[in-house]
């Protein structure tokens, strides 16, 4: 990625009847709640909370990973629920292949209404129109149908880059990779 294309001010986005804005404060009880799901916090790959102080340590992570151009993470605030329903963003920006993962979660109470696939639809127009990157790429759960239908509805195509190559569990083949290409730069 070419880092001048980073923003220095966090970017708001509103677009579909959401809005992506910073994770904050406000944002940690519902953080929380979906920490703690067992079932959803293994198929985003995050560690079950077990203290708001871990999901606080979480808000400064992003924070950090904002100020050092290494990660972008949003809340999800759709219009009308008037407050954050789950998280999405990109990390692991690789400047090699101009690339980004995706990475996204969504409350249970919240699902199937298509939040995600409006919220990822917006981040990916954001990553390939401002940051120019040349491909948004996800690692998912083979498991995960939720997110394998989310990720195929919006154009990704599953790809093998390397079967040794497991960016978030180097032991495990329970993973498939998805991949979609910037049309612009192709
Ligand atoms: C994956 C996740 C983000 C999807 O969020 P969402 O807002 O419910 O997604 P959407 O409503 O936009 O789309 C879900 C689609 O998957 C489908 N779906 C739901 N459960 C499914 C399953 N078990 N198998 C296959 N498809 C399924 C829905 O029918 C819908 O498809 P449709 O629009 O064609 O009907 C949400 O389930 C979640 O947060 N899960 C836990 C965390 C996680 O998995 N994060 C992603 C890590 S890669």
């Amino acid at each position: 990625m070419d880092y001048n294309l980073f923003p220095t001010v966090f970017p708001v986005l509103h677009s579909e009847g959401i809005t992506l804005r910073e994770l904050t404060d406000i944002d940690l009880p519902a953080w929380f709640e979906r920490l703690t799901d067992p079932e959803a916090a293994e198929l985003a790959g995050d560690p079950i909370a077990e203290s708001m102080e871990d999901v606080i340590s979480g808000l400064e992570y992003h924070a950090i990973g904002f100020r050092f151009k290494e990660s972008l993470r949003w809340a999800i605030v759709p219009d009308d629920i008037g407050e954050s329903v789950g998280t999405i963003g990109f990390n692991s920006f690789n400047p090699t292949n101009n690339s980004a993962d995706i990475g996204y979660a969504i409350g249970r109470s919240h699902w199937n209404k298509g939040i995600a696939t409006r919220a990822v639809r917006m981040v990916i127009n954001y990553g390939f129109e401002v940051l120019g990157l040349e491909r948004i790429e996800a690692e998912v759960l083979t498991h995960n149908g939720a997110s394998i239908r989310v990720l195929e509805k919006l154009g990704f195509d599953k790809y093998d880059p390397d079967t040794t190559d497991h960016k978030y569990d180097p032991v495990s083949q329970q993973y498939a990779n998805f991949l979609l290409l910037n049309k612009k730069t192709e």
